[in-house]
């Protein structure tokens, strides 16, 4: 893991650029958000699903770090006052804070634009494959299913009656759809066959509900310095979250299914698969 790991912040290091580079204010509030921390669970699952399919795939941590980038785009703007207006995340003032509204608008959206300039470069995939993953990372990212659309549905349910459909509709969306390409993102770059994909993507789709459950449940069990992020902010904003429709221990008891039936999915790709069942293990217990 700790290889993965290491080989994913080398990547994203490589890619942002420097904070020499004109005009520096965005590139220090871009490295700011990405480097300060984070478990790095995206372009982890990435890389171990590639590994489930061969030992060694040219580009992936480079893909991996796409993710990363997506997912912190997807992070600063998600704190912003207009959206969750959170002053804390990663255990540090949120980028808006440091570097104002306007440079944390412009910092995500161009996170979200490197992902797709690096996703572009990368020669020693052929083209094909850097188009499946151009397609996989924008639809997961988009307003068709994506994280867009479970973002907006997040903000539009705020005070709205907490039911079953619109919590499924709004947490497949919001971060199942980035947990899923994550995983298929690594297939696509190992050349994954169909039915190695579909595993994947099984896989992906249970494991990105459950991480969410866990993220609700967390936000009330822990406190805000455990977290890094303010605790307690899904019900003071009145959001519709597992355990406001469930309640926490049946939202428990969903997140352990759900985290059993993701591994049941890779049972197919055998030993090589034990990375994403390690980290499937460390979303369901995780404590932040
Ligand atoms: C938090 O994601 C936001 C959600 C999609 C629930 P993570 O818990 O992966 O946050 P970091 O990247 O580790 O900070
Ligand atoms: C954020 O969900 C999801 C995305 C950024 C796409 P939350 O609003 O629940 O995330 P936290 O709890 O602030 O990390
Ligand atoms: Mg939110
Ligand atoms: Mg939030
Ligand atoms: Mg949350």
């Amino acid at each position: 893991m700790n290889l993965h790991l290491a080989s994913i912040e080398e990547a994203l290091e490589r890619w942002l650029p420097p904070e020499t580079a004109e005009p520096s204010t965005i590139h220090r509030a871009m490295r700011y958000s990405v480097l300060g921390g984070g478990k790095r669970i995206r372009p982890l699952l990435a890389m171990a699903a590639g590994e489930a399919i061969r030992a060694d795939s040219p580009g992936i941590a480079d893909v991996a770090a796409t993710l990363e980038m997506i997912h912190t785009y997807s992070l600063i703007h998600d704190d912003l006052p207009d959206m969750d207006n959170d002053d804390y995340r990663r255990g540090r003032l949120t980028c808006h804070k440091v570097f104002g509204g306007a440079m944390a608008i412009l910092a995500g959206d161009a996170l979200c634009t490197l992902a797709f300039h690096v996703l572009a470069s990368l020669h020693e995939l052929p083209a094909e494959t850097r188009v499946a993953l151009v397609l996989e990372l924008t639809t997961a990212s988009g307003t068709c299913g994506g994280m867009i659309a479970g973002q907006v549905h997040d903000i539009e349910g705020e005070r709205q009656r907490p039911t079953p459909e619109l919590l499924d509709r709004i947490h497949r969306a919001k971060t199942g759809a980035l947990i899923r390409a994550a995983v298929r993102m690594g297939g696509w770059t190992a050349a994954a066959d169909p039915a190695q994909m579909r595993a994947l993507t099984a896989y992906g789709e249970h494991l990105g509900l459950a991480f969410q459950i866990v993220d609700d449940v967390l936000d009330i069990e822990q406190s805000s310095a455990e977290l890094g992020k303010t605790a307690g902010k899904d019900a003071a904003q009145e959001k519709i979250t597992f355990p406001a429709v469930y309640g926490l221990d049946r939202s428990k008891q969903m997140a352990h299914a759900e985290w059993r039936a993701a591994i049941d999915a890779i049972e197919p790709l055998g030993e090589r698969a034990g990375r994403l069942r390690e980290l499937a293990e460390l979303v369901v217990r995780r404590k932040t």
